[in-house]
Protein backbone atom coordinates (compact mmCIF):
# COMPACT_ATOMS: atom_id res chain seq x y z
CA UNK A 1 0.00 0.00 0.00
CA UNK A 2 1.52 3.06 -1.25
CA UNK A 3 -0.98 5.98 -2.07
CA UNK A 4 0.28 9.24 -1.34
CA UNK A 5 0.37 10.58 1.88
CA UNK A 6 -0.28 7.26 3.61
CA UNK A 7 3.73 6.86 4.59
CA UNK A 8 4.32 6.47 8.79
CA UNK A 9 6.92 5.56 10.85
CA UNK A 10 6.22 1.86 11.77
CA UNK A 11 3.73 1.64 14.76
CA UNK A 12 2.16 -0.62 16.65
CA UNK A 13 -2.03 -0.23 17.58
CA UNK A 14 -3.95 -1.76 19.94
CA UNK A 15 -7.89 -2.05 19.11
CA UNK A 16 -10.34 -3.04 21.70
CA UNK A 17 -14.27 -3.77 21.16
CA UNK A 18 -17.10 -2.28 22.90
CA UNK A 19 -16.88 -1.48 26.39
CA UNK A 20 -19.95 -2.67 28.50
CA UNK A 21 -20.10 -0.98 32.09
CA UNK A 22 -18.73 1.44 33.96
CA UNK A 23 -16.51 -1.89 35.75
CA UNK A 24 -15.27 -2.68 32.74
CA UNK A 25 -13.83 0.45 31.58
CA UNK A 26 -12.22 0.55 34.99
CA UNK A 27 -10.93 -3.08 34.35
CA UNK A 28 -9.44 -2.34 31.25
CA UNK A 29 -8.16 1.09 32.55
CA UNK A 30 -6.25 -0.74 35.14
CA UNK A 31 -4.86 -2.84 32.98
CA UNK A 32 -3.85 -0.85 29.97
CA UNK A 33 -0.35 0.77 31.16
CA UNK A 34 0.45 -3.21 31.12
CA UNK A 35 -0.83 -3.86 28.16
CA UNK A 36 0.48 -0.94 26.58
CA UNK A 37 3.89 -1.66 27.52
CA UNK A 38 3.55 -5.85 26.69
CA UNK A 39 3.19 -4.66 23.42
CA UNK A 40 4.83 -1.49 22.88
CA UNK A 41 1.96 0.19 21.48
CA UNK A 42 2.12 3.04 20.15
CA UNK A 43 -1.58 3.67 19.56
CA UNK A 44 -4.97 2.18 21.69
CA UNK A 45 -8.12 3.06 20.05
CA UNK A 46 -11.29 1.44 22.29
CA UNK A 47 -14.84 1.21 20.95
CA UNK A 48 -16.78 2.61 24.19
CA UNK A 49 -20.74 2.99 22.84
CA UNK A 50 -21.60 0.98 25.79
CA UNK A 51 -19.37 1.91 28.99
CA UNK A 52 -21.95 3.82 30.56
CA UNK A 53 -23.85 0.78 31.15
CA UNK A 54 -23.61 0.49 35.18
CA UNK A 55 -26.64 -1.55 36.08
CA UNK A 56 -30.23 -1.22 35.31
CA UNK A 57 -30.99 0.85 32.39
CA UNK A 58 -33.55 1.90 30.78
CA UNK A 59 -33.51 1.56 26.67
CA UNK A 60 -31.34 4.77 25.74
CA UNK A 61 -28.55 3.56 28.60
CA UNK A 62 -26.34 1.93 26.46
CA UNK A 63 -24.12 4.96 25.82
CA UNK A 64 -21.20 6.91 27.34
CA UNK A 65 -20.66 9.50 30.20
CA UNK A 66 -18.41 12.06 30.85
CA UNK A 67 -17.49 10.10 34.07
CA UNK A 68 -16.64 6.84 32.67
CA UNK A 69 -15.10 8.37 29.10
CA UNK A 70 -12.30 10.18 31.56
CA UNK A 71 -11.40 7.05 33.27
CA UNK A 72 -10.19 5.94 29.79
CA UNK A 73 -8.77 8.72 28.83
CA UNK A 74 -6.99 8.92 31.95
CA UNK A 75 -5.62 5.62 31.43
CA UNK A 76 -4.10 6.56 28.15
CA UNK A 77 -6.49 5.74 25.25
CA UNK A 78 -6.02 8.05 22.59
CA UNK A 79 -9.18 7.99 20.43
CA UNK A 80 -12.68 6.29 21.85
CA UNK A 81 -15.11 5.38 18.97
CA UNK A 82 -18.86 4.35 19.00
CA UNK A 83 -21.74 3.39 16.65
CA UNK A 84 -25.59 2.63 16.98
CA UNK A 85 -25.63 4.00 20.83
CA UNK A 86 -22.80 7.23 20.73
CA UNK A 87 -26.67 8.92 20.76
CA UNK A 88 -27.78 7.11 24.04
CA UNK A 89 -27.15 8.53 27.66
CA UNK A 90 -27.70 11.38 29.23
CA UNK A 91 -23.95 13.41 28.26
CA UNK A 92 -24.11 13.39 24.42
CA UNK A 93 -22.85 17.27 23.84
CA UNK A 94 -20.61 16.72 26.32
CA UNK A 95 -19.14 12.87 25.11
CA UNK A 96 -18.87 13.96 21.61
CA UNK A 97 -18.01 17.28 22.59
CA UNK A 98 -14.33 15.36 22.84
CA UNK A 99 -11.35 15.92 21.07
CA UNK A 100 -10.61 12.21 21.55
CA UNK A 101 -13.95 10.47 20.98
CA UNK A 102 -15.12 9.69 17.33
CA UNK A 103 -18.54 8.87 16.33
CA UNK A 104 -19.85 7.36 13.38
CA UNK A 105 -18.82 9.64 10.28
CA UNK A 106 -21.64 8.65 7.69
CA UNK A 107 -24.81 10.42 8.62
CA UNK A 108 -26.13 13.83 9.10
CA UNK A 109 -24.91 15.11 12.64
CA UNK A 110 -23.17 18.48 13.66
CA UNK A 111 -21.38 17.15 16.80
CA UNK A 112 -18.29 16.06 17.76
CA UNK A 113 -16.47 14.38 14.76
CA UNK A 114 -16.51 10.90 12.48
CA UNK A 115 -12.66 10.77 12.28
CA UNK A 116 -9.41 11.89 14.39
CA UNK A 117 -5.83 11.79 13.05
CA UNK A 118 -3.41 10.86 15.95
CA UNK A 119 0.25 11.74 16.18
CA UNK A 120 2.82 10.35 18.29
CA UNK A 121 6.85 11.74 17.24
CA UNK A 122 6.24 10.38 13.66
CA UNK A 123 3.94 7.91 13.67
CA UNK A 124 0.56 9.23 12.06
CA UNK A 125 -2.88 7.21 11.95
CA UNK A 126 -6.35 8.68 11.45
CA UNK A 127 -9.06 6.43 12.72
CA UNK A 128 -12.80 6.61 11.60
CA UNK A 129 -15.48 5.03 12.73
CA UNK A 130 -18.47 4.32 9.93
CA UNK A 131 -21.82 2.84 10.82
CA UNK A 132 -23.92 0.31 8.83
CA UNK A 133 -27.44 0.79 8.15
CA UNK A 134 -27.61 -3.02 9.71
CA UNK A 135 -26.64 -1.52 13.07
CA UNK A 136 -28.69 1.60 13.26
CA UNK A 137 -32.57 -0.10 14.09
CA UNK A 138 -35.61 1.67 14.23
CA UNK A 139 -36.70 3.51 17.61
CA UNK A 140 -32.75 4.02 18.34
CA UNK A 141 -31.73 7.20 18.79
CA UNK A 142 -29.08 7.37 16.46
CA UNK A 143 -29.06 8.85 12.74
CA UNK A 144 -29.94 6.87 9.59
CA UNK A 145 -26.30 6.13 8.38
CA UNK A 146 -25.52 6.42 5.00
CA UNK A 147 -24.63 3.49 2.41
CA UNK A 148 -21.05 2.83 3.28
CA UNK A 149 -19.39 2.17 -0.15
CA UNK A 150 -20.72 6.12 -1.04
CA UNK A 151 -19.72 7.48 2.09
CA UNK A 152 -16.41 6.04 1.87
CA UNK A 153 -15.64 7.56 -1.65
CA UNK A 154 -16.72 11.04 -0.48
CA UNK A 155 -14.58 10.74 2.88
CA UNK A 156 -11.52 10.18 0.39
CA UNK A 157 -12.24 12.39 -1.97
CA UNK A 158 -13.14 15.46 0.20
CA UNK A 159 -10.25 14.60 3.43
CA UNK A 160 -7.07 14.62 3.76
CA UNK A 161 -6.71 10.81 5.87
CA UNK A 162 -2.94 11.09 6.71
CA UNK A 163 -0.49 8.49 7.91
CA UNK A 164 -2.05 5.28 8.94
CA UNK A 165 -5.38 4.30 8.49
CA UNK A 166 -7.50 2.38 10.70
CA UNK A 167 -11.28 2.22 10.20
CA UNK A 168 -14.29 0.48 13.09
CA UNK A 169 -17.33 -0.53 10.86
CA UNK A 170 -19.83 -0.74 13.65
CA UNK A 171 -22.31 -3.29 12.15
CA UNK A 172 -23.98 -6.63 12.24
CA UNK A 173 -22.73 -8.62 9.26
CA UNK A 174 -19.49 -10.29 8.97
CA UNK A 175 -19.70 -10.41 5.21
CA UNK A 176 -20.60 -6.74 4.75
CA UNK A 177 -17.76 -5.82 7.11
CA UNK A 178 -15.37 -8.82 4.82
CA UNK A 179 -17.02 -7.25 1.46
CA UNK A 180 -15.58 -3.92 2.73
CA UNK A 181 -12.48 -4.56 3.69
CA UNK A 182 -11.84 -6.05 0.68
CA UNK A 183 -12.98 -3.20 -1.90
CA UNK A 184 -10.81 -1.19 0.63
CA UNK A 185 -7.68 -3.61 0.26
CA UNK A 186 -4.70 -1.33 0.21
CA UNK A 187 -6.69 2.00 0.90
CA UNK A 188 -6.49 1.31 4.41
CA UNK A 189 -4.04 -0.35 6.53
CA UNK A 190 -6.52 -1.76 9.00
CA UNK A 191 -10.48 -2.75 9.09
CA UNK A 192 -11.83 -3.66 12.82
CA UNK A 193 -15.41 -5.18 13.22
CA UNK A 194 -17.33 -3.68 16.11
CA UNK A 195 -21.03 -4.13 17.41
CA UNK A 196 -22.46 -8.00 17.65
CA UNK A 197 -19.73 -8.26 20.87
CA UNK A 198 -18.81 -11.69 20.04
CA UNK A 199 -15.48 -11.97 19.48
CA UNK A 200 -14.00 -13.43 15.83
CA UNK A 201 -11.26 -15.76 16.41
CA UNK A 202 -9.06 -15.02 13.40
CA UNK A 203 -7.74 -11.71 11.94
CA UNK A 204 -6.09 -11.85 8.20
CA UNK A 205 -3.78 -9.77 6.03
CA UNK A 206 -5.77 -8.95 2.82
CA UNK A 207 -3.27 -9.45 -0.01
CA UNK A 208 -2.78 -5.68 -0.56
CA UNK A 209 -2.34 -4.63 2.75
CA UNK A 210 -5.06 -3.96 4.75
CA UNK A 211 -5.71 -6.18 8.07
CA UNK A 212 -9.04 -7.36 8.61
CA UNK A 213 -11.26 -8.53 11.74
CA UNK A 214 -14.65 -9.23 11.54
CA UNK A 215 -15.46 -8.43 15.31
CA UNK A 216 -13.09 -7.15 17.90
CA UNK A 217 -15.34 -8.49 20.71
CA UNK A 218 -16.69 -6.83 23.73
CA UNK A 219 -14.75 -6.14 26.53
CA UNK A 220 -16.68 -6.77 29.83
CA UNK A 221 -18.69 -9.19 32.17
CA UNK A 222 -18.62 -12.71 30.31
CA UNK A 223 -21.67 -13.96 31.39
CA UNK A 224 -24.87 -15.43 29.65
CA UNK A 225 -24.67 -15.33 26.26
CA UNK A 226 -21.22 -13.19 26.00
CA UNK A 227 -22.58 -9.79 24.67
CA UNK A 228 -21.81 -8.29 27.90
CA UNK A 229 -25.67 -7.72 29.23
CA UNK A 230 -28.73 -10.35 30.57
CA UNK A 231 -30.22 -11.40 27.18
CA UNK A 232 -34.22 -11.23 28.36
CA UNK A 233 -34.84 -8.78 26.41
CA UNK A 234 -33.61 -9.69 23.15
CA UNK A 235 -35.40 -13.36 23.68
CA UNK A 236 -38.30 -11.87 24.23
CA UNK A 237 -38.00 -9.44 21.51
CA UNK A 238 -37.66 -12.84 19.50
CA UNK A 239 -40.43 -14.37 20.71
CA UNK A 240 -42.61 -11.36 19.44
CA UNK A 241 -42.94 -10.27 22.97
CA UNK A 242 -43.16 -6.76 24.54
CA UNK A 243 -39.70 -6.55 26.12
CA UNK A 244 -40.89 -2.92 27.26
CA UNK A 245 -42.87 -4.85 29.98
CA UNK A 246 -39.79 -6.22 31.26
CA UNK A 247 -37.46 -5.11 33.84
CA UNK A 248 -35.00 -3.09 32.72
CA UNK A 249 -31.51 -4.29 30.88
CA UNK A 250 -28.98 -5.20 33.41
CA UNK A 251 -25.43 -6.12 32.65
CA UNK A 252 -24.27 -10.23 32.46
CA UNK A 253 -22.54 -11.13 35.43
CA UNK A 254 -19.27 -13.56 35.29
CA UNK A 255 -15.39 -12.80 35.23
CA UNK A 256 -14.35 -10.04 32.42
CA UNK A 257 -13.07 -10.79 28.94
CA UNK A 258 -10.91 -8.06 26.61
CA UNK A 259 -11.97 -8.34 22.99
CA UNK A 260 -8.84 -6.45 21.39
CA UNK A 261 -6.47 -7.31 18.42
CA UNK A 262 -3.10 -5.80 17.89
CA UNK A 263 -2.06 -4.64 14.52
CA UNK A 264 1.25 -3.41 13.45
CA UNK A 265 1.63 -1.09 10.56
CA UNK A 266 4.56 -0.84 7.87
CA UNK A 267 6.18 2.62 6.58
CA UNK A 268 4.33 2.41 3.87
CA UNK A 269 1.06 2.16 5.56
CA UNK A 270 0.47 -1.53 4.56
CA UNK A 271 -0.45 -3.93 8.19
CA UNK A 272 2.52 -6.44 9.11
CA UNK A 273 0.14 -8.23 11.21
CA UNK A 274 -2.82 -8.67 12.85
CA UNK A 275 -3.12 -11.16 16.11
CA UNK A 276 -6.00 -11.35 18.78
CA UNK A 277 -4.68 -10.45 22.59
CA UNK A 278 -6.89 -12.30 25.24
FE1 LIG B 1 -21.84 -2.41 21.45
FE1 LIG C 1 -23.52 -1.24 18.63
Amino acid sequence: MSPAGHRTAPMTVLAVGDVVGSDAAGWLADRLPRLREEHEADFVVVNAENCAVTGPIPMDGFGMTVEVIDRLLDAGVDAITGGNHSWDGPDVDDVLAYPQVVRPVNLDETRGRGLITLTRGDRTLTVINLLSPTAALPGMKAPQPEPLWPSWTALAAAEDLPGAILIDLHGESPWEKASLAAALDGQVSALVGTHTHDPTLRGHLLPAGTAYVAELGMTGPLGFTGGGFDPAHFAARLRGEDHTALPPYELATGPMSLGAVRVDIGADGSATAIDRIT
